[in-house]
C-alpha cells in the first residue's frame, strides 16, 4: 500500500512539474500507457496473497482514477495556458479604431458624361453608342473625306493591320451608323464614346479621350435650332447666362461649320492663362450636316436637313474644375481622382 501512495505522490509531483505538451506526453507514456507504471501496479494484484487482494484492488482503483483525472485536468490547464499565451503574443487590440474601407467614386469624365446625358435627355435626345474599332468608310469616306483628302490630316490616325480598319479618331462615324439605322425617320441622338489619335501626348492632347457627338436630322431643321440647343445646353451645364460665341470654321462633314467658345469660366472673359488671354474657351465643333453626308446616310438632302456637333467632355471637366493638364484623367492617380467627390 505504501508503494501505491508513493506512486501517487510521484505521479502528482511530476505532473505538476510538466510545462508543455511534450512533457505531458512523456508523463502519460510513463504512467498511463499500456506498459506504464499504473498498469504495472494493477498487474501486481495477481501476485498477491488472496486475502490482500480486495484491499489492494480497491486502493489501486482509487489511485488509477485519481491519476487519470489529474492528467485530464492538466491537459485542459495546459491547453488553456497555451491559448492564452497565443492570444497575448498575437496582441489583438480590439479597442483600436477600424480601418475605413476605401469607397470608390465616379471618374470626373463619367460625372461630366452623366450631366451631359441628362441635359440632352431632357431635350428629347436618345443616347447611342458606336464602335471604337471603325471602318475607314465610316470614319472618313462617308463623312465626305475620300481617300487622299487633305482634311484627313486633321486626325492623326491609328490604323490596324487590316486594311480599311482603324481606331475611330472622332465619334462622327456614329452619325453614319445612326442614319443607316433610321433613314428616313427623324433623328435626335447623342453618341458618347472614346476616340483615339496617334498624337504626342501633352497637357492639351491625349491619345485616348472621350467625345460626345450630337445629331439631329429632320425636315426644316435650321442653324437656329443648333444655336438654341447649344445655348440651352451651355446654360444648364455651366450655369445660366454664360455667353457663347459661334466662330466660323471648317469641317468636311458640315456646311456651314462653326466652333463654339464659352466665355472663360476662370476669369469671366477678362483674359487669363487658361483662356490664353482671349477671354474665350473652345468647347465644341458643329455645323449643318453636309448634303453629301445626309445622302451617304440615306436621307434626301432636298427634303431633309440636320445639325451635328462634337464636344470633348474632358475639356469641359478641365474648364469646370480648373484642371490644367489632360494627362491627369487617365493616369489613374488616386490623389487626383479623389478630389472629385
Ligand atoms: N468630329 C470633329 C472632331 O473630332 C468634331 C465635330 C465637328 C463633330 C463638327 C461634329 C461637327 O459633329 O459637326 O474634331
Amino acid at each position: 500500500m505504501t508503494d501505491l501512495s508513493q506512486l501517487q505522490e510521484q505521479a502528482d509531483a511530476e505532473l505538476a512539474a510538466v510545462a508543455d505538451e511534450a512533457g505531458l506526453e512523456a508523463w502519460r507514456i510513463k504512467y498511463l500507457s499500456r506498459k506504464g507504471l499504473l498498469p504495472q501496479a494493477v498487474d501486481r494484484l495477481g501476485a498477491l496473497p488472496r486475502e490482500e487482494r480486495a484491499a489492494y484492488g480497491k486502493a489501486v482503483n482509487v489511485l488509477k482514477q485519481s491519476v487519470q483525472s489529474a492528467y485530464e485536468a492538466r491537459v485542459a490547464a495546459l491547453h488553456e495556458a497555451s491559448l492564452a499565451a497565443e492570444l497575448t503574443a498575437e496582441g489583438l487590440d480590439v479597442t483600436l479604431p477600424g480601418r475605413r474601407p476605401q469607397v470608390g467614386r465616379l471618374h470626373p469624365t463619367s460625372r461630366i458624361l452623366r450631366d451631359v446625358y441628362s441635359i440632352f435627355a431632357h431635350m428629347g435626345f436618345q443616347i447611342y453608342t458606336g464602335v471604337d474599332v471603325e471602318s475607314d468608310l465610316n470614319n472618313f469616306q462617308l463623312l465626305n473625306m475620300p481617300e487622299g483628302h487633305p482634311a484627313r490630316d486633321m486626325w492623326d490616325t491609328f490604323y490596324t493591320l487590316t486594311p480599311g480598319v482603324l481606331l475611330r479618331t472622332h465619334t462622327s462615324p456614329g452619325q453614319i451608323r445612326v442614319m443607316h439605322g433610321h433613314a428616313p425617320e427623324p433623328i435626335r441622338v447623342i453618341l458618347p464614346g472614346k476616340c483615339y489619335r496617334y498624337e504626342q501626348v501633352t497637357a492639351r492632347s491625349e491619345m485616348m479621350f472621350y467625345q460626345v457627338e450630337g445629331l439631329a436630322v429632320g425636315e426644316n431643321i435650321t442653324f437656329g435650332d443648333l444655336k438654341g440647343t447649344l445655348v440651352a445646353f451651355a446654360d444648364q451645364l455651366f450655369g445660366e447666362g454664360r455667353r457663347l460665341r459661334f466662330r466660323c470654321s471648317h469641317f468636311p462633314f458640315t456646311e456651314p461649320s462653326a466652333e463654339v467658345d464659352v466665355d472663360c469660366i476662370i476669369c469671366g472673359g477678362k483674359g487669363c492663362r487658361v483662356c490664353k488671354y482671349t477671354g474665350w474657351l473652345e468647347i465644341l465643333g458643329c455645323g449643318m450636316v453636309h448634303p453629301v453626308v445626309l445622302r451617304n446616310g440615306g436621307y434626301d438632302p432636298e427634303r431633309f436637313s440636320g445639325y451635328a456637333f462634337g464636344m470633348g467632355p474632358e475639356r469641359i471637366a478641365m474648364l469646370r474644375h480648373g484642371i490644367d493638364d489632360i494627362r491627369y484623367f487617365y493616369n489613374n492617380d488616386v490623389r487626383f481622382l479623389e478630389q472629385f467627390a
